[in-house]
């Protein structure tokens, strides 16, 4: 419904930007003055300024619907809106006085008849305004819309050329004189209690929701606002906080497993330096031994556990010294097959100085 509106409101403008283009004071001819095909809209010889008067000439408009009609620059003196008890034809040359009831009236201005003198009760003063102050123009005559349940009414059907992307279609729009709440049957013409939701339909009218969905149902408002159920918030809600948490958790591992690959990669690398320094060890002990064992040794040989001061080292081995770190002079070095030993006698003296 509110596409249709939309396009119908489309294509009226655009009627208008290419309606009369004649501007005060030229000729037009009153015979061209008509309502244009699908929209219905007024149309004249005369630019949205001004009407094609009886001299044949165009005049500026002298009465106004709208509270801002279109066509007018911002600060232009606008025509003036007609008082209470009077109308503005859609040619909009002069207010006019209401019309009573069988008087001929102009299509769909249900405001140009004259309201019955029980206008309070008949008025539809819901948002589809099925009438004006309880009257309606039908098939142009003038009418109240008094009519009740069973009895026979008047029914006005409307084809509107109506646009949906580039496809058009027609729209019927019926109205009958019906009272509020009922509407009046196009086959039987008479009046029928408007259907509640739900209940199947035909067209728009029989809806009291005002919208016939096409599977042939009663179908709530078209202008309704969508409302969600509150479950649909608690989703979106778990749904933004789960993926935060989420990528948390996920973040916290991957970290995590690459901290661990890199403690692990330490480890190995701590392992590889303790074993090259074992080989060196190993290679200085060999070394001595091969040392001591010559003819004419300092008969230290037999010691299983190797002690020696750190300077007497130097002496004995100085190939080796460049690869091992400086040494203070001061540390006793106890050489042993266990692999752990040489550090914890590090990590003593360490402590100790
Ligand atoms: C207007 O109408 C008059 C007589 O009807 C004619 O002489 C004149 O040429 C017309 N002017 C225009 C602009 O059509
Ligand atoms: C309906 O009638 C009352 C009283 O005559 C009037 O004040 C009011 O403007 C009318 N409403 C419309 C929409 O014409
Ligand atoms: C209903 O309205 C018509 C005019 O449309 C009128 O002639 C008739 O008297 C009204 N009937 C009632 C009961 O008011």
């Amino acid at each position: 419904m509110l596409l249709l509106s939309l396009t119908l409101f489309l294509s009226f403008s655009n009627t208008f930007v290419y309606a009369g283009s004649h501007t005060k004071g030229q000729n037009c001819t009153i015979g061209n003055n008509r309502l244009q095909f699908g929209t219905y809209q007024f149309h004249s010889d005369c630019d949205a300024q001004t009407y094609c008067s009886s001299q044949g000439t165009c005049e500026l408009k002298g009465c106004r619907r709208d509270q801002y009609p279109f066509g007018y620059p911002p600060e232009a003196h606008l025509p003036p809106k007609c008082p209470s008890g009077q109308f503005c034809p859609d040619e909009s040359d002069a207010c006019q006085p209401l019309l009573p009831v069988d008087s001929p009236c102009q299509l769909n201005r249900d405001d140009q008849c004259e309201s019955p003198p029980n206008w309070q009760e008949l008025a539809d003063t819901s948002k589809y305004g099925r009438n004006v102050n309880g009257s309606v123009c039908l098939n142009n005559v003038c009418m109240w819309a008094n009519v009740t349940v069973g009895l026979s009414c008047e029914v006005e059907n409307t084809a509107y050329v109506a646009y949906a992307g580039t496809t058009e279609f027609i729209d019927i729009v019926s109205r009958g004189n019906c009272q509020t709440g009922l509407y009046c049957d196009s086959q039987s013409l008479v009046c029928i209690q408007t259907r509640q939701l739900g209940e199947t339909c035909d067209a728009d009218k029989e809806c009291l929701s005002f919208n016939c969905l096409s599977k042939g149902v009663c179908g709530p408002s078209a202008d309704l606002p969508n409302h969600f159920g509150i479950w649909v918030y608690t989703m979106v809600g778990v749904g933004i906080f789960g993926g935060m948490f989420a990528t948390l958790i996920t973040l916290f591992l991957i970290h995590r497993r690459q901290r661990d690959q890199e403690r692990e990669k330490r480890l190995q690398y701590w392992r590889e330096q303790n074993a090259f320094r074992q080989s060196i060890m190993q290679m200085k002990e060999i070394a001595r031994t091969s040392i001591l064992s010559l003819p004419g040794g300092n008969g230290n040989s037999n010691r299983s556990t190797v002690c020696s001061r750190a300077g007497s080292e130097e002496s004995s081995t100085p190939m080796i010294q460049h690869s091992v770190h400086k040494s203070s002079g001061l540390r006793q070095q106890c050489l042993s097959d266990d692999n752990g030993s040489i550090y914890d006698e590090f990590m003593m003296q360490a402590g100790q100085r």
